[in-house]
């Protein structure tokens, strides 16, 4: 085998040994089913895995990650996610979480083309342009950059209570809240940008429909 493949086996078995050590029917219990309380949905960033962040072991955080944490309306890979863990896993907390320093929105502030990505970026760049008015009175580069990574997260969660899966939960009275969090590379710490919102009602107050 390939040396790099063979370090990540033998990473795995030493890893799969220390979940026995702890609870020698953890992985057994845990091959039945799946009841994850979160659906995070994040940046596919390396330095952003979710589990480790929360601290939550297999089996009880369901992830979806892609470029810049989008929520995108046609996205039929995310909606997937997002429809089965709302009506089959029944999660109560949806978190979108964003990232200091993100690669995609700076991608997308920048002009330079990318290729292929830059249709996914295109999304983005809508964020900036409905937040231009804010945006272009903040004179430092890199704080306009961190209002974008947080305003790309506030985007993202509006997209999100706009999906149908989403209305409907709430319009069936189902416990669902959705999150906005952003994490910082720098000291590996979330913060909560409070636009948590748990019913219609809670939506149409904060103008997130
Ligand atoms: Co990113």
């Amino acid at each position: 085998m390939e040396p790099a493949l063979k370090k990540l086996f033998a990473q795995n078995r030493k890893w799969s040994q220390s979940i026995k050590d702890e609870d020698p029917e953890f992985l057994e219990k845990l091959s039945h089913q799946q009841k994850p309380e979160y659906l995070w949905i994040g940046c596919s960033d390396s330095r952003v895995p979710a589990n480790q962040i929360i601290g939550l072991m297999p089996g009880e955080v369901f992830v979806h990650r892609n470029i810049a944490n989008m929520v995108i309306h046609t996205d039929l890979n995310c909606l997937s996610v997002i429809q089965y863990a709302v009506e089959v896993l029944n999660v109560e907390h949806i978190l979108v979480c964003g990232h200091y320093g993100c690669g995609g929105v700076k991608a997308a502030l920048e002009s330079k083309e990318h290729g292929l990505i830059d249709n996914w970026l295109r999304h983005i760049k809508d964020v900036y342009r409905f937040n231009r008015n804010k945006l272009d009175k903040i004179n430092s580069q890199n704080e306009r950059f961190d209002m974008m990574c947080r305003l790309n997260v506030v985007e993202q969660v509006r997209n999100l209570c706009n999906a149908s899966i989403i209305l409907n939960a709430w319009r069936q009275k189902k416990k669902l809240s959705v999150h906005g969090i952003i994490y910082s590379l720098k000291d590996g710490h979330l913060e909560n940008l409070n636009i948590s919102v748990s019913s219609l009602s809670e939506a149409k107050r904060k103008k997130m429909i």
